[in-house]
């Protein structure tokens, strides 16, 4: 048998390498390669007898296979950007920055499970048993059966939650606390959290308990970070948040048995985190509709409409290169509707700071906020406040055309719900209810919106 050589891992991404370097080839990130050995904890040992499995028709499978069978928290924020709870025999990755609450949220699971007669052992690596109850306790749920175990070996953790009866889920807090012994790296590289990880993954495989593991996200790279366990998971969410700001999401972005563009919205308490079932009322809470550069944008996460004011201040400067900074959206989209405006509306910014906020420290991904964005710039620029009761959406093309996006109805319905009587939307927009009379504003072109604004 050839002699193991030792490889370069990427902390960061995985990618390996044959000799040091200081810029990972793969991600480009600087000063994370890191030497491992590669066979680590990965079974080569000669002598194992191949066993020869059975393939299965698909068609066969029908009607044995249903739904996959779910554990629901009842914390119906959780179990809407799971897709509908946890489920048996798959594995979970729940990233986030290290603070943000990962390990409150899983505690308030955990108990919310354990009232409804699930068994779930918490297993905490990072940090003692008594600092876990500790937190239980202001979480209310020190009153609950979750047992707890302080573990960072992956031999005794499995011996530990392999012991007794089975749980039906079972939380790793963190994934980067984890080393096996067969590993020959050091905690915290990828050959550890990858070894360890695997192992908590064909436990739940075998066991069909539901494993959730906790992963940090680190911007060194000198500890692995949960990208390099992305693809060995069935459902990857990741928590995020401004730390600024109390609200906390769920985000789903990828998931074998559900949707991926579901949120879940949280707000951060004394008592822990609370559901936000409604997140319109929390992202417009602090709204000054009379000030100029004000917009509220009417969007959509996965299957729910979410209202959020977006602001924008343009102010002259006097610097050469006037500056542009945006919060809570994409630059590249911004520097797009600038030029948009400047080609086809005849707006010249070209002397003016531009600063562009999401309200609440929120984070639009769509392009149909492209006309709330826009709206906000221009009443910014030309100083005059926006209807109260109105709200935008809309993709602007390069061409200047305003383009129709999908939910419209789903939009106006929300917006209708928090007292929104006026919106401007692209025309031809396909599922517009009908009889809603003129308070729907349709515009094709963004010179349309200017002159609507501008007057
Ligand atoms: P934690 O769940 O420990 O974060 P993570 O596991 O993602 O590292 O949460 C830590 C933060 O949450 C900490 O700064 C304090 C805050 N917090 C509250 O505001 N209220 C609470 O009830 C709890 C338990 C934590
Ligand atoms: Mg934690």
């Amino acid at each position: 048998m050839a002699k193991a050589r030792t490889q370069f891992i990427c902390q960061n991404c995985g990618t390996a390498h044959n000799r040091w370097v200081g810029k990972c080839e793969g991600c480009g990130e600087w000063n994370t390669v890191v030497e491992e050995d590669p066979m680590g904890g990965i079974g080569s040992g000669p002598g194992k007898v191949p066993k020869k499995g059975r393939p299965v028709a698909l068609t066969a499978l029908s009607g044995e296979i249903e739904e996959a069978p779910r554990i629901h928290t009842g914390i119906g924020e959780l179990d809407r950007a799971t897709g509908g709870g946890f489920v048996r025999g798959s594995a979970v990755l729940i990233g986030g920055d290290p603070g943000i609450g990962k390990s409150t949220l899983l505690m308030q699971a955990a108990a919310a499970l354990s009232r409804r007669g699930h068994r779930i052992i918490y297993v905490s690596g990072e940090e003692a048993v008594a600092q876990v109850r500790l937190r239980a306790q202001r979480l209310h749920a020190a009153e609950t059966d979750v047992l707890l175990a302080a573990e960072t070996n992956v031999e005794d953790i499995l011996a530990t939650i392999g012991e007794g009866k089975r749980p039906d889920l079972v939380i790793i807090d963190s994934i980067q606390t984890l080393w096996s012994d067969t590993a020959d790296a050091a905690p915290g590289t990828v050959t550890q959290v990858r070894t360890g990880v695997q192992a908590m993954i064909r436990f739940a495989k075998q066991t069909g308990a539901a494993m959730v593991l906790v992963g940090h996200v680190t911007k060194e790279g000198q500890i692995a970070g949960p990208r390099v366990v992305e693809h060995m998971v069935d459902a990857v969410l990741y928590f995020e948040g401004d730390r600024g700001h109390h609200y906390r999401i769920l985000r789903t972005v990828k998931n074998r048995f559900g949707p991926t563009d579901e949120i879940g919205v949280f707000e951060m308490s004394d008592k822990g985190l609370r559901e936000v079932s409604n997140p319109s009322e929390l992202f417009l809470g602090e709204r000054n509709s009379k000030s100029p550069g004000a917009a509220v944008f009417a969007g959509m996460e996965g299957t729910r409409p979410v209202l959020v004011e977006v602001q924008a201040l343009v102010a002259p400067t006097s610097l050469g290169t006037p500056r542009r900074a945006v919060l809570g959206w994409d630059s590249a989209r911004l520097s797009m509707i600038l030029a948009v405006l400047e080609a086809h509306c005849g707006v010249r910014l070209g002397q003016h700071d531009v600063y562009l906020n999401v309200a609440g420290g929120y984070r639009i991904s769509e392009p149909a906020a492209d006309l709330a964005v826009a709206s906000a710039l221009v009443s910014s620029l030309a100083g005059l406040a926006l209807p109260a009761d109105c709200v935008y959406f809309g993709e602007v093309s390069l061409s200047g055309a305003i383009r129709p996006v999908a939910h419209t109805a789903q939009r106006l319905k929300e917006a209708e719900k928090l007292g929104f009587s006026q919106a401007v939307l692209p025309a031809g927009s396909a599922d517009l209810p009908k009889g809603a009379g003129s308070r729907w504003s349709e515009i094709d072109s963004l010179p349309d919106l200017v002159a609507r604004i501008a007057g």
